[in-house]
């Protein structure tokens, strides 16, 4: 393939990182992390290699869904700072040359959203249809409550106006009627102010779950609902043109597809490879290659430049819901036995680090695969250091505890402040911020700190990764992931042993000497055959 494209299209090789703002770094000493804390930390995004940084919601919220419960489209949450704040952050971003993303939650809004206390005042409140009602739940209604552990329907009743709303989150966040002209508007009036002040695109929540809204709902005779999604990125491009839309699509491929957009036009621009990352695990808990291998065999390549965004973590339960059942069960057995470690019934409220034993030779494995497949890779604070989690914490917030900056074991650098005011506490144990923190690891080359870093910068000189057209090699041994990523001219061939133990493989590399971009040590291939170590990862560059 050749490299026609021009720069602009920054998300192909692009290094994405999410965090929240509120358990990054506390600024004014109050225990809330806040965007004066995270301005002054931008240094330690520029050292790792960052481009895009994603912020998890800012926006007022009453916080029952970590800010996905949003009160003010329009606003920063006074705990965080203000709007003047969040443009210094922007612009310093900018300055280190970094974009900034953030989510965009168009689903629904929290209860407490001026916009609902007045639908939910009277029917004939002009926002009543702002949201969805029915007089009784639909028999043909969406189906499946999101969180089994609180919610029993998606249909809540209104005492006041004696109809039922629709949501598909929890209660209190009442489902936006996105088949109405007036919310679509005033969505892009949100997205249009965001961009102006300086973000370069958005994570777009829940996509699947608003675009049926859309379609079967209110208005079953609207065309296709995707001309929605085509509709904001076409307005989104009209206003930035190089802006990106990453969508959360948590659907089988073939379904994910119609999400970059099938013939209406653009819709995201990347969507996030859950498949994938699903089966990436089940491959760990397994020690074989197999299942990463067939998922990258039947993975669909996105249409003109869209992209798929990779990642072994997010702020969410590590959801396991693509695998069959036996297989979720194996994957809980492996690295979440303990029904503490498990939510929903589908996934897991763990980070990786504690679920691989804290083995570094399986964790840098890992974090190898994530840069060297082809997408963009997606990393979550507290990654590139190792954190664990905190099951003492509830539920999803087990795995959203403060970045831990120093080996202050109360504190974790994060904030001065009494640790009961922090949005929660940092672990104890063997991932406390005494064993687990930058300041520790930024200057020791043996750290996973330094093996992340060095990851990024290996990543972003080979446009082959990102760029290049992907084949899967035959591997003799099933625990060895063999890829090779090519241009025209040249390629990056990756090898990826899922066992602890070592093994031969077959890398489709000439015999001799060959430098591994990774540690810069020679290997030898000799009659077509390299040794492996346990858990081993290399990355080979060849001209063709
Ligand atoms: C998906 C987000 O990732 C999750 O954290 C949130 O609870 C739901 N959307 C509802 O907004």
């Amino acid at each position: 393939m050749r490299l026609t494209k021009t720069s602009d299209l920054w998300w192909k090789n692009a290094v994405v990182y999410c965090l929240d703002v509120e358990t990054f770094q506390d600024g004014n000493g109050d225990g809330c992390g806040d965007f004066r804390g995270l301005t002054q930390r931008i240094g330690h995004f520029e050292r790792l290699g960052v481009t895009c940084l994603w912020l998890m919601p800012f926006l007022p919220t009453p916080d029952r869904d970590d800010g996905y419960d949003i009160t003010d489209y329009y606003s920063v949450d006074p705990r965080l700072g203000t709007l003047g704040d969040f443009v210094e952050f922007v612009r310093t971003a900018r300055d280190r040359g970094m974009r900034v993303i953030a989510d965009l939650v168009v689903n629904h809004t929290s209860d407490k959203h001026p916009w609902f206390r007045s639908a939910r005042e009277s029917r004939d409140s002009p926002y009543r249809d702002w949201y969805v009602w029915r007089d009784e739940p639909p028999a043909d209604g969406p189906e499946g409550v999101v969180f089994p552990d609180q919610e029993t329907s998606l249909w809540e009743y209104d005492e006041r106006t004696e109809q039922y709303y629709l949501h598909r989150f929890y209660k209190h966040q009442p489902d936006l009627n996105v088949a109405n002209p007036a919310v679509r508007e005033e969505m892009a009036k949100v997205m249009g102010f965001w961009l102006e002040l300086g973000l370069s695109g958005f994570r777009v929540d829940a996509v699947p779950f608003f675009l049926e809204t859309a379609g079967s709902l209110d208005a079953p005779d609207l065309p296709d609902p995707h001309e929605y999604l085509a509709d904001l990125r076409a307005f989104m491009a009209r206003r930035c043109g190089d802006a990106v839309l990453l969508g959360e699509v948590n659907l089988p491929y073939e379904d994910t597809l119609r999400y970059f957009g099938d013939g209406v036009g653009d819709e995201l621009t990347m969507c996030f490879d859950f498949v994938g990352m699903q089966a990436m695990y089940l491959g760990l808990a397994r020690g074989s290659a197999a299942p990463l291998v067939d998922a990258l065999a039947k993975r669909p390549e996105p249409p003109r430049d869209a992209h798929w965004a990779t990642f072994v973590r997010n702020h969410d339960e590590l959801t396991l819901d693509k695998l069959s059942e036996d297989e979720r069960a194996e994957v809980f057995a492996a690295f979440g036995p303990s029904p503490d470690m498990q939510l929903y019934g589908r996934g897991l409220r763990r980070r990786l680090p504690p679920m691989l034993d804290g083995d570094p030779r399986w964790i840098r494995m890992v974090y190898s695969l994530l840069f060297s497949l082809p997408g963009t890779p997606v990393l979550y604070y507290g990654e590139e250091i190792g954190m664990g989690e905190n099951l003492a914490v509830e539920g999803r917030f087990s795995v959203r505890t403060p970045m831990q900056w120093q080996p202050d074991p109360v504190g974790a650098g994060f904030s001065p402040a009494d640790p009961k005011t922090f949005p929660a506490p940092p672990p104890s144990g063997p991932y406390a911020p005494t064993a687990v923190n930058v300041q520790s690891q930024r200057h020791d080359p043996d750290s996973l700190l330094s093996w992340i870093t060095l990851l990024i910068s290996r990543y972003r000189e080979h446009p082959e990764l990102p760029w290049g057209d992907l084949t899967l090699l035959p591997s003799p041994d099933a625990a060895v992931l063999i890829h090779r990523c090519s241009t025209d001219d040249t390629s990056i061939t990756a090898i990826h042993n899922f066992s602890d133990r070592e093994t031969t493989t077959t890398p489709g590399l000439p015999d001799g000497p060959h430098t591994d971009l990774l540690t810069r040590e020679t290997v030898e291939v000799t009659t077509g055959h390299l040794t492996v170590p346990p858990y081993g990862c290399l990355w080979f560059h060849q001209s063709t």
